[in-house]
C-alpha cells in the first residue's frame, strides 16, 4: 500500500478552515484533501476546552476512517484546546495553527497590535506562551459572534460587527492586526478596507501551508503523482456544505 497517495485530513468548526485549505492546495497541488467541517457543533471558540476536545475527538474518529495520512487542525481554537492530546494518541502527523503573532511583532513599530480570535483561543495557555515571547504591543480582542456571522455569509453583519470593533481603538497607534481565527480570513479585503494601509494584516495560513509541505516531506510523505482533489464534508446541513464549496474557489472533486 502506498501511503504517500493517502489523502490529507483537514478540519475545523466549520467554512473557517478552507481559507487555510486554499493555502494548502497552492502550495500542495497533487495532494488528496479530505475537509470536514464540524457545522453541528460550531461555534468552538465559546466552548469551554474540554467540550472541544470532546467535538474535536468525533471529528478525528470519523477522518482515521478514511485512512488519512496527516492531520491539519485548519482551527486556531481547536489547536489551542486539542493538539497535544492529538499528538500524544495518533500515529499520523498533526499540523496545528496559531495565531500569527510573530510576523505582526516583527512590523510592529511602536503602536499595538490588536489580535483578533475566539475567547477560548484567547484564554489558552498555547497563546498565553505565544504573548510571552511576541506580545509585545499586543491587545487581545475577542470577537465572539464573528465566525457565526461569517457562517452566515453575511456580509452587512460583518461590516457593522467590525465598524464597531475596530472604534473602540485609536487606530493611529495600532502598527497591526492579527486574524487569529480562520473564518475571519474571509474577511479580509473587508477589513482591509477599514484600516489605514499602513497598519499589517497578518494571518496563519500560508505558514501552516509551508509546514504541512515540511512535515509531509520529512515523513517521506508528499504525494509527487497527482492529480490532487478535495472532499468536503459537514456534520452539518446541506446548507452548509453548499457555503463550503462557494467558498472554496476552486475546482473539487467532492
Ligand atoms: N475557525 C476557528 C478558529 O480558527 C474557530 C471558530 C469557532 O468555532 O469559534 O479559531
Amino acid at each position: 500500500m502506498n501511503q504517500k497517495r493517502d489523502p490529507i485530513g483537514v478540519f475545523d468548526s466549520g467554512v473557517g478552515g478552507i481559507s487555510t485549505l486554499r493555502e494548502m492546495i497552492r502550495e500542495l497541488p497533487d495532494e488528496r484533501f479530505i475537509y470536514f467541517g464540524d457545522a453541528a457543533n460550531a461555534p468552538y471558540g465559546t466552548k469551554s476546552t474540554q467540550e472541544v476536545i470532546a467535538c474535536v475527538r468525533g471529528v478525528v474518529e470519523h477522518l482515521m476512517k478514511k485512512e488519512i495520512k496527516a492531520l491539519v487542525i485548519a482551527c486556531n481554537t481547536a489547536t489551542g484546546a486539542a493538539a497535544a492530546t492529538l499528538r500524544k494518541e495518533l500515529s499520523i502527523p498533526v499540523i496545528g495553527m496559531e495565531p500569527a503573532l510573530k510576523p505582526a511583532s516583527q512590523v510592529r513599530k511602536h503602536g499595538s497590535v490588536l489580535v483578533l480570535a475566539t475567547p477560548l483561543t484567547l484564554h489558552q495557555e498555547k497563546f498565553e506562551n505565544l504573548m510571552k515571547q511576541y506580545g509585545q504591543g499586543a491587545v487581545k480582542v475577542p470577537c465572539p459572534g464573528l465566525m457565526e456571522i461569517v457562517e452566515k455569509d453575511d456580509n452587512a453583519g460583518a461590516l457593522h460587527y467590525l465598524q464597531e470593533l475596530f472604534s473602540r481603538f485609536d487606530l493611529d497607534r495600532v502598527d497591526a492586526v492579527v486574524l487569529g481565527c480562520t473564518h475571519y480570513v474571509f474577511l479580509k479585503d473587508m477589513i482591509r478596507d477599514l484600516l489605514p494601509e499602513r497598519i499589517a494584516i497578518t494571518d496563519g495560513n500560508a505558514g501552516t501551508a509551508r509546514q504541512l509541505k515540511r512535515v509531509l516531506a520529512k515523513a517521506d510523505l508528499l504525494n509527487g503523482e497527482g492529480p490532487g482533489s478535495v472532499e468536503f464534508e459537514t456534520s452539518g446541513t446541506q446548507t452548509d456544505l453548499d457555503l463550503m464549496k462557494k467558498l472554496a474557489d476552486f475546482r473539487t472533486a467532492g
